[in-house]
């Protein structure tokens, strides 16, 4: 069925763009992708999706999975994932219309890694006050064990900060550690790590954004690491 209208998914679906459609994938048919692959990623905040993408082709036996609610920037790359592989596809690239706060069932537990990469809006807010609702979607995603990465670029802190984010608390290391870590363990996650990078020590490739952060070359980004651990009672 076609949901590019922006309705629920059939009950037990999960809605993956298609070019320039939603359609309901199965519960089973996800169930499948995810037993036949060696490892899984949940790249939450997709954007573009050429991340996920760029991450499918160079792991054919991954199953990846780029999450967005802003479904028609998935589009393009959606299209081109469809290709036969030697023409640039990766039939291991789910593509979801989905907030990390409101996940479609299905993809609970699913995931080995997960990617929050230069958020913005609602994840970006969630991610950095530690709001139960992301960070707990965000959880839902993970297998117990899972790793959670994730990148904010500082220069939203920085004069002139748009108005959206003048209420947004600057995220740093020490603040990480002191403030966001009981919130996020509350979540079920395990704080590992929290430093700061310059954008060309991210992992190569990472994320679309911080390239074009990386033009900038003076960029600093908050690296955050934290592994998937039992809820607390
Ligand atoms: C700056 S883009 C980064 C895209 C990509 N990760 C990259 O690094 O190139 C931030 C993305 O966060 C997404 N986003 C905002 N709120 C979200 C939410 N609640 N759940 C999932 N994604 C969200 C936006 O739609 C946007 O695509």
């Amino acid at each position: 069925m076609n949901r590019d209208d922006g309705g629920a998914p059939a009950e037990g679906a999960v809605p993956v763009v298609r070019g320039r459609k939603v359609e309901d994938l199965g519960s089973d048919e996800l169930r499948a992708l995810v037993e036949g692959a060696t490892h899984v990623v949940a790249d939450v905040g997709a954007g573009d999706g050429r991340t996920a993408h760029r991450l499918a082709r160079a792991h054919p036996d991954w199953l990846v999975v780029g999450i967005d609610p802003a479904w028609t920037r998935l589009s393009a790359t959606s299209t081109r994932a469809a290709r036969r592989p030697e023409k640039g596809g990766a039939p291991n690239l789910v593509l979801v219309r989905a907030a990390a706060e409101a996940l479609p069932p299905p993809l609970a537990g699913i995931a080995d890694e997960v990617l929050v990469l230069m958020p913005w809006g609602r994840l970006l807010d969630g991610v950095v006050r530690g709001d139960p609702e992301v960070c707990g979607g965000l959880r839902a995603l993970a297998c117990e064990g899972a790793s959670l990465d994730v990148t904010i670029g500082t220069s939203i802190w920085r004069p002139p900060v748009p108005v959206a984010l003048r209420d947004l608390p600057e995220l740093t290391p020490e603040a990480a550690g002191a403030d966001l870590a009981p919130r996020l363990a509350a979540a079920g996650w395990a704080l590992d790590e929290a430093r700061l990078l310059g954008v060309a020590e991210l992992e190569a490739g990472t994320s679309s954004w911080a390239r074009r952060l990386d033009a900038r070359g003076d960029e600093r980004v908050l690296h955050l690491r934290a592994h998937a651990v039992p809820h607390p009672r």
